[in-house]
């Protein structure tokens, strides 16, 4: 392909008090530098397209993450940020002249696809597009200048603007599109002639009135997605705004969500219609729950896959998981990276799995530890019941076979493996295999021994 695509991210981002590059903070759980990209790498052919990011502050920061998640994409340093213009010269690929080039900036992350695709179709007719809005406060923004027959002739920086320019509302979001060939020869025009001393990359707009090269404007679908972020309190927004843009197409496919406005999407969350989700939930990386899954308030889940009718109660975690189908889990439940939980499987209040196949219809009920263990089907788990499976350097499986009922406060030696409808006797540390059918007890004969209480020391507590 023959195409540009220059990522302004050179800029300090001094707002933000933060150590951290501007472009790198979150927004829904993924820096804002890289909803760019991804954007990017939706469009037709992006295969053969290798962006480039123009760095400066915190470059090295910048880089490390691109090499790490986007390592087709370039980077250009730009040493002193002389301007969006001079930032622009940096960013093109000397080798490709011809084409299109698309100019984004990394601090305005939710750019959507379809309005790039709008601007590049506009550009592929040797135009240039602009990306344009108004809105109600232009304060702070270039503003869009047109002539008496409605063409746009000029871009003027609310810095470089006159009374009469300031009341134009129509403003410059700053992403463009237009023909390689000709943004080179403008931008080798360009002069830091104005109020901030910049190269201006708006001044290709009059450049390209004068030597009448068409002038276009589009308009985003979303107001949102040309939103900048300059501090933390317009991050936090703009995560909002997200999040509930996230909602509402979820609540369009036929989830309930009983609070648009209090649920973090931090990934993709994938759901069937008739799912319930209640209040202050978070999902990360890549979540999907089948139909008539509910989901009860503030429980964090990650990574897993929930099927048909199982629900989750409050406070539970899961990452990493897989759950199958009318399962109840929960409240209070941990469920870790590696856990399986079949059909009809009871897992409850403060119980942690991890690492573990747990089959069909068995139950956990309450305060146990399943780490590293292979649980059949029909298996009861009471109360308490431990898999000591690390001996301080290695971790050892546990098998407990279809049937069996281990009693409360059990600890499971592991290497371990309790036979087929065994039973455990409650408070036994298991440390050698049970056998199938048998009753399987370690504990200590039960006692009764004539003994008189101590009294309390009455001038002792009087002091
Ligand atoms: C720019 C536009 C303005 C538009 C506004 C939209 C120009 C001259 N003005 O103004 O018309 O309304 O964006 O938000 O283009 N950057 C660099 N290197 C530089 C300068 C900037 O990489 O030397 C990057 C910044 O990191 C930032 C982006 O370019 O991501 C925009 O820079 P900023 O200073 O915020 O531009 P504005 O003055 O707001
Ligand atoms: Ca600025």
């Amino acid at each position: 392909s023959t195409m540009n695509i220059v990522i302004l991210a050179a800029g300090q981002g001094k707002r933000m008090q933060s150590s951290i590059p501007k472009v790198l903070h979150p927004l829904a759980g993924k820096p804002m530098l890289g909803h760019v990209l991804d954007a990017v790498s939706l469009l037709s052919d992006a295969e053969n397209i290798q962006p480039c990011v123009v760095i400066g502050h915190g470059g090295e920061a910048v880089q490390q993450y691109l090499l790490k998640h986007y390592p087709k994409t370039r980077v250009a340093l730009q040493n002193e940020q002389k301007g969006t213009g001079h930032a622009v010269i940096q960013g093109l690929n000397q080798e490709v002249s011809e084409g299109i080039t698309l100019v984004l900036y990394g601090d305005v992350p939710l750019i959507q696809r379809q309005t790039l695709k709008q601007l590049l179709d506009i550009a592929s007719d040797g135009v240039l597009a602009l990306l344009t809005q108004h809105v109600n406060n232009p304060t702070g923004y270039g503003r869009i200048v047109r002539n008496l027959n409605g063409e746009v002739v000029q871009i003027v920086e609310e810095k470089d603007a006159d009374a009469q320019v300031k009341k134009i509302t129509e403003i410059n979001t700053g992403i463009l599109a237009c023909p390689t060939q000709e943004l080179n020869h403008w931008l080798a025009q360009i002069e830091p002639n104005n109020t901030q001393g910049e190269y201006y990359l708006t001044d290709i707009v009059s450049l390209a009135a004068n030597v009448h090269t068409p002038i276009r404007t589009t308009t985003p679908t979303f107001d949102w997605e040309t939103q900048g972020v300059n501090s933390r309190a317009q991050l936090a927004l703009l995560e909002r705004v997200y999040q509930g843009h996230l909602a509402q197409d979820l609540l369009d496919s036929g989830v309930t969500i009983v609070d648009p406005a209090r649920i973090d999407i931090r990934g993709s969350l994938e759901c069937e219609p008739d799912v319930f989700i209640d209040i202050g939930c978070i999902f990360e990386g890549s979540v999907r729950l089948n139909t008539g899954v509910r989901i009860g308030p503030y429980c964090q889940i990650k990574n897993s896959t929930i099927d048909a009718g199982t629900q989750v109660h409050a406070f539970t975690h899961i990452d990493g998981a897989k759950i199958a189908r009318d399962a109840v889990i929960g409240p209070y439940a941990r469920i870790r990276p590696g856990a399986q939980i079949a059909d009809q499987v009871h897992i409850g209040n403060f119980v942690e799995v991890k690492n573990a196949d747990v089959g069909k219809g068995s139950k956990a009920n309450h305060l146990s530890y399943i780490g590293d263990a292979t649980v059949g089907e029909g298996v009861n788990i009471g109360a308490g019941t431990i898999t000591c499976n690390y001996d301080g350097a290695n971790k050892h499986r546990t098998v407990i076979e279809d049937g069996a009922f281990i009693g409360s406060d059990t600890q499971l030696v592991a290497p371990v493996r309790v036979g087929k409808n065994a039973t455990i006797g409650a408070g036994t540390t298991l440390t050698k295999d049970a056998p199938a059918q048998k009753l399987t007890i370690s504990r200590t004969k039960q006692a009764s021994i004539d003994w008189q209480r101590p009294i309390k020391n009455k001038l002792m507590n009087d002091q």
